[in-house]
């Protein structure tokens, strides 16, 4: 396997300027890799190059793509607005068609990109109960599943540009920055820490630092292509993930569930992202050597809420 740090190599990250992207930014640049980003906005304070892009309308500046050795997407609108057809539809586009500008301009432009690495979700395989998913199960056909299955699909165009593919379908990302755990712990600090739905939902997450080693790991072994779990090989139950953030900030729960049905009524099909059972094993991501830091949930909050 080649391990070789390519010193200065340079890095572009589409949608850098979100939760996994700033921390991404941050490790590449201790690593000494030259780092830019594409952004919708020109409002950025960095000590880096920043390009401008939008996705959804078409507009690129193309000397970003001419710079780049290695590209990241990890553009995305974010899942948590209500599932109006409109949200939808920017949900599916800003992924999908952020992808097809990169592929356009990587096609059309006199540049050295060798290296195409794309966030995808665990959403991939939709609401699965007990079953245990590998990078080789299938994808579901909900709203979710369809979605990640387009993306990866248009990611995949890279391989007839003859770039390294990579493909991130990454759980549920545990940050104190952002993200999913946030939005749990905040009523389990009020004291009125609840499982949603019955709880017994698997939830298969990553500790933001392994992500960000991930796709570092994905960026330097060349022989790394196609489809990885971003996930720990633990996943937990959701009412088990609750437990244990009220462990971790010595917090009491208060008890009973918040009931499914309610959920519904409050958040429509977006509720989904927090009733659907996933229960994911990070099958290739090991294979290929990776290992992980926060393997465990204990470990990985106690980190988190240090
Ligand atoms: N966080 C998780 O738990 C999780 C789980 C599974 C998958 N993922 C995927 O991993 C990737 C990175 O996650 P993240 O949590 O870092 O994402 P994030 O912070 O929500 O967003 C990433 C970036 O996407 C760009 N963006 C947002 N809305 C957009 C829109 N409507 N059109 C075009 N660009 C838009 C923004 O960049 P600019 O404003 O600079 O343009 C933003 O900084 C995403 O693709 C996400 O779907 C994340």
């Amino acid at each position: 396997m080649d391990q070789h740090v390519h010193m200065r190599k340079s890095v572009l990250i589409a949608g850098g300027s979100g939760l996994v992207g700033s921390r991404l930014t941050r490790l590449l640049l201790e690593r000494d890799y030259c780092v830019s980003w594409l952004s919708r906005s020109n409002w950025h304070k960095t000590s880096f190059c920043v390009f401008h892009w939008d996705p959804v309308k078409g507009t690129i500046e193309k000397s970003a793509i001419e710079q780049a050795d290695h590209v990241i997407n990890l553009t995305g609108a974010n899942l948590n607005a209500r599932w109006t057809p409109e949200r939808k539809k920017l949900i599916v586009d800003s992924r999908v068609k952020s992808t097809d500008l990169l592929f356009k301009t990587i096609r059309e432009t006199q540049n050295k990109v060798q290296t195409y690495l794309s966030a995808s979700g665990t959403s991939y395989y939709g609401n699965r109960g007990d079953e245990w998913l590998t990078e080789d199960s299938p994808a579901a056909d909900d709203f979710l599943g369809t979605c990640c299955q387009r993306w990866e699909k248009a990611a995949c165009q890279m391989e007839s540009l003859g770039v390294r593919t990579v493909r991130i379908r990454t759980g549920m990302v545990l940050s104190s920055n952002g993200g999913a755990l946030p939005v749990l712990a905040r009523p389990v600090k009020a004291g009125v820490g609840a499982a949603l739905g019955s709880g017994k939902q698997w939830v298969s997450w990553i500790h933001i630092d392994d992500l960000c080693r991930l796709y570092i790991h994905a960026l330097e072994n060349k022989d790394l292509e196609g489809a990885f779990n971003g996930v720990t090989p633990q996943p937990v139950r959701h009412k088990h993930l609750i437990k244990e953030i009220a462990k971790t900030l010595h917090k009491p729960l208060w008890l009973p569930h918040v009931p499914a049905f309610a959920l519904r009524a409050v958040l429509g099909e977006m509720s989904s992202v927090v009733l659907d059972s996933t229960r994911v094993s990070p099958k290739h991501t090991l294979e290929s050597s990776f290992r992980f830091q926060f393997a465990e949930l204990p470990s990985a909050l106690a980190e988190i809420y240090r």
